[in-house]
């Protein structure tokens, strides 16, 4: 496997030290018990479960954590098909009334995942909506999305590790990196 990769962009112990660093952000700015509303979760499955796993073990608040499973880039894809929500994975009770949300995606590229997400949840009367993820494209489609909370601004490149995957493989390299051109080709 390691000798796909072309080249390593953010390596593990980067991504741990910045993981923290937003884990203190969100315990410091959604934790407060007083603010009306449970916070509530929202992992988006599959590519943010390392990052989430991670990230909520940083955050020593009361909380519920519901999934929902969204994809667009079916196999060998490496730019959207258009993203679709897979209701037999997804746990999301019609009504979240009161509930403060916070999305964890793994990446926005073209930033229509977290665009169809936000209007799925605000259907269900959520008290609000933040927004955090991995990383976030240098393109203009990604850079026009409001996040609350952002680890890394990557290049306009394909990616994978930590969760992020090529045709389903490379989510489980520690470190963010490029693949070789021959492997995304074959
Ligand atoms: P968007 O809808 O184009 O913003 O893409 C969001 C989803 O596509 C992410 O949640 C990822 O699952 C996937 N994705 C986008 N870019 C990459 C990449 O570079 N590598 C792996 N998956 C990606
Ligand atoms: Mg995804």
């Amino acid at each position: 496997m390691d000798r796909d990769i072309d080249e390593i962009l953010i390596d593990r112990h980067q991504i741990a030290e910045r993981v923290a660093e937003v884990a203190r952000d969100i315990t410091q700015q959604m934790a407060d018990r007083s603010i009306e509303g449970e916070l509530t979760l929202i992992p988006i499955l599959t590519g943010s479960f390392i990052f989430v796993a991670d990230l909520i073990r940083l955050l020593p608040v009361y909380m519920q954590i519901r999934l929902m499973s969204v994809s667009s880039y079916p196999g060998k894809a490496t730019s959207t098909q258009g993203p679709k929500i897979h209701h037999r994975l997804t746990d999301l009770p019609d009504d979240l009334s009161g509930a403060r949300l916070l999305i964890v995606d793994d990446i926005v590229d073209s930033g229509l995942t977290l665009r169809l997400v936000v209007e799925e949840l605000k259907k269900r009367k959520p008290a609000s909506i933040h927004t955090c993820v991995l990383l976030r494209k240098q393109r203009p489609e990604a850079e026009a999305i409001h996040l609350d909370y952002c680890c890394f601004e990557v290049p306009d490149k394909f990616v994978v590790g930590y969760g992020l995957d090529y045709n389903d493989r490379y989510r489980n390299l520690p470190d963010i990196v490029t693949l070789r051109d021959e492997v995304i080709r074959a």
